[in-house]
Order: C-alpha cells, then structure tokens, then sequence
C-alpha cells in the first residue's frame, strides 16, 4: 500500500494516515471538534519526543543497529524528523497551529519521501520491519500518553506499510543477536 492509500479497515479513524481519506473530509467538513488521537496522547511534542527517543534505541539493537551505526548524522536527523511527521499525519497531530500531513517537508525544508521510495535501496527484510515495529511502539509506548487502543491502531498503520518497505530479496540477520551473544572472545593471541 501507498502511505496515502485507504488504511487497513480494523483501524480507528483517526489513526489514519490523514490526506484522502473521506473519514478526514467529513470530520472536517461537519466541524468535528473532537479530539484526535494525537490530542488524546499528549500532541505533537509526545510523538516527536518518542521519535528521539527511537534513535538511540535502533542502534542499539542487534537486530538492526547496521542499518543505523554509520549513517551520518544530518540523514539520521532528517530520517527522525520525517518519522515524527509521518506519525504525526497518521495520529492527526497540528503542528504550529496547521494540521501535519506526510510526505511533508523536515525543518530544513528537505522533502520526506513516500515509504517505497525511502527504502527501495536500504535493503530491509521481514526480520528487520518487526524488530522496527517493535522499537517505534516501544518508544511510543515509553511516553505513557498513548493509551493501549491507540497504540494499537498506530500499529496496524504501521504493519500496513510493510510491502513498500520490506524487500523480499533482502537477507535479515534472524539470529544476529544471539550470534554476537555467543561470539568467540578474541584473546589478541596467534596461534
Ligand atoms: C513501519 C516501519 C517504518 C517506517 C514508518 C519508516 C519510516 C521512515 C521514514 C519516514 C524515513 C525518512 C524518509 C526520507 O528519507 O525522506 C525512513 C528512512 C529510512 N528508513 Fe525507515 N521506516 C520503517 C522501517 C524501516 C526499517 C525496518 C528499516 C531498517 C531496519 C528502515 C531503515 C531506514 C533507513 C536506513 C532510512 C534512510 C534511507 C535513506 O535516506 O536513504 N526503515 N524510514
């Protein structure tokens, strides 16, 4: 699926990704003043904190660190950055008083791009989407603003993107982590 495409239809609809869907445009329309999930979960500030706070907990897991380790920082940053929009767009959030819709512009006025276009070279296999879907919702979930419900719709949106992210030719690490766990300790010595 397109980021923009109609979501999974067990999702709530306010944990759409917001740009077309007619949910949006009737809501809108009828001056549907209801709180959206982003409001419900703290704001904007929540969903970008919960993205800093991803950073430092995808290069530290084993699962997916490579992809993460070297990559220079300004592309580290604008990466974050448009992850935060994205959550944003799905969860509805206003930013400086004007509703976020993804792809939007990081605040360098770098473009973010649309999910197959990002990952088409990365090179992420199935192992790797879940243990990024396990780190964002365990980010998401740290901030304690996010009830379960929502947490769990945010979810399906996510999971919904895998086909544009995930190569199915792309060889995941699978048992990396238990690999480097029992690792030969290298003594420095010359046999
Ligand atoms: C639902 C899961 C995911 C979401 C929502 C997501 C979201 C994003 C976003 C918003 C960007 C920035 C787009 C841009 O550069 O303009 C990005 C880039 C990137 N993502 Fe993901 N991503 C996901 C899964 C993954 C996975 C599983 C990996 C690898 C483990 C990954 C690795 C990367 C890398 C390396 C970039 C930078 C690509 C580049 O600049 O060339 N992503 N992702």
């Amino acid at each position: 699926m397109r980021f923009n495409e109609d979501p999974p239809r067990t999702v709530q609809p306010d944990a759409t990704a917001d740009t077309t869907t007619e949910d949006t445009a009737v809501a809108d329309t009828a001056g549907d003043a209801a709180p959206t999930m982003c409001d419900r979960s703290g704001g904007y500030a929540v969903v970008d904190k919960a993205m800093t706070d991803l950073i430092p907990k995808l290069k530290a897991d084993c699962r997916i660190d490579r992809f993460f380790v070297t990559m220079p920082d300004p592309a580290l940053a604008h990466m974050r950055e448009c992850m935060a929009l994205q959550l944003a767009s799905i969860m509805r959030c206003s930013k400086d008083g004007v509703r976020v819709k993804y792809p939007a512009l990081d605040s360098k006025g770098a473009q973010c791009r649309d999910m197959l276009n990002a990952h088409k070279t990365v090179g992420v296999h199935a192992l790797d989407f879940d243990a990024m879907i396990d780190d964002m919702l365990a980010a998401l979930g740290e901030q304690k603003t996010i009830s379960a419900a929502d947490l769990a719709a945010v979810a399906d949106v996510l999971r919904f993107q895998r086909q544009d992210i995930v190569n199915p030719g792309d060889a995941g690490r699978g048992d990396a982590c238990a690999s480097e766990a029992s690792a030969p300790v290298d003594t420095g010595e010359e046999y």
